[in-house]
């Protein structure tokens, strides 16, 4: 098969799962905030090249990775019972955002991440890009999502949706990547811990001095998503940081629009 030419060029959405759940209720997804993202898409779609969409784990994956103590994505005691249960909560809120995007009539297709992905020293090496672009060829929507792949050196390995995202952004040469969020953008500091931290509307990944907050999830947070973007950005695609939570701004962003954050060189 052909490999699929993007024309207006591909664009990658990673939604996280601050947006997609509650994160402090186990299990429990935000079906309207899913519902007005889905709708949001439908709208800027007519306008796109191509769209990939990547989840995070939110309450889903990290409270079962944490229970099974895969903090760093690895535990070389954990029984094998804890891979099939981190691959099912991923799965379960898959299932949730994929009906709730197949609702408004998107063609969503799920690609299950660790048949398409391996890692290599706890790091995500390889991903299947031609598969994406040929479900892109017929006119779909892959959507993918961070969980447990294969490592050829540890066995296996949690890989954030983060992570997926720049390496398909990277390896199809997309136009632009947004990282779908539960805050306005990136801040000069945590602004849940400093009510006064400043937002940046434009961040040099290379210039520009960012304080992260602690990092209680298992895949890295804020500080792995921006370290990641540097490569995307590096590579010429345009990444942005938007808050999914507020109404509009997904639809503002696929639409090429100044919202959230820009990150720069
Ligand atoms: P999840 O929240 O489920 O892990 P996500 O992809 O939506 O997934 P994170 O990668 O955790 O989001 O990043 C967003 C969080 O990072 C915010 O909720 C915020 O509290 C925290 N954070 C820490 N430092 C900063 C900063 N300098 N600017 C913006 N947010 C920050
Ligand atoms: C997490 O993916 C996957 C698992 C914990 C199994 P992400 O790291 O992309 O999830 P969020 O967006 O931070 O919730």
């Amino acid at each position: 098969m052909n490999e699929y030419d993007p024309g207006n060029g591909v664009v990658i959405v990673k939604i996280g799962g601050s947006v997609l759940t509650f994160k402090e209720k186990f299990f429990e997804p935000r079906t309207e905030i899913i519902a007005q993202l889905a709708q949001e898409i439908k709208n800027a779609l007519p306008r796109l090249g191509g769209l990939i969409l990547v989840h995070g784990g939110g309450s889903f994956g990290h409270p079962v990775a944490a229970h099974y103590l895969l903090q760093k994505g690895y535990a070389s005691n954990a029984p094998a019972i804890a891979l099939t249960e981190v691959e099912d909560a991923m799965r379960k809120l898959n299932g949730i955002v994929e009906e709730g995007l197949a609702r408004v009539g998107l063609p969503v297709f799920t690609v299950q991440t660790s048949a398409v992905a391996r890692a290599r020293q706890g790091k995500l090496a390889e991903i299947n890009t031609s598969f994406f672009s040929e479900l892109l060829s017929l006119s779909l929507i892959p959507i993918t999502y961070g969980s447990l792949i294969f490592d050829e050196t540890l066995g296996y390995t949690i890989v954030s949706g983060d992570d997926i995202s720049v390496k398909l952004a990277v390896g199809l040469g997309a136009k632009s990547l947004i990282f779908v969020s539960d805050v306005d953008g990136l801040y000069d500091r945590d602004p849940k811990i400093h009510p006064d931290a400043k937002l940046l509307r434009k961040v040099s990944l290379t210039r520009d001095h960012v304080i992260f907050g602690e990092v209680k999830d298992v895949t890295g947070g804020i500080r792995n998503k921006v370290e990641n973007a540097g490569l995307a950005v590096s590579s010429g695609v345009a990444v942005r940081l938007i808050n999914g939570l507020r109404r509009g701004n997904l639809y503002a962003a696929l639409n090429g629009e100044d919202v959230g954050t820009e990150f720069i060189e």
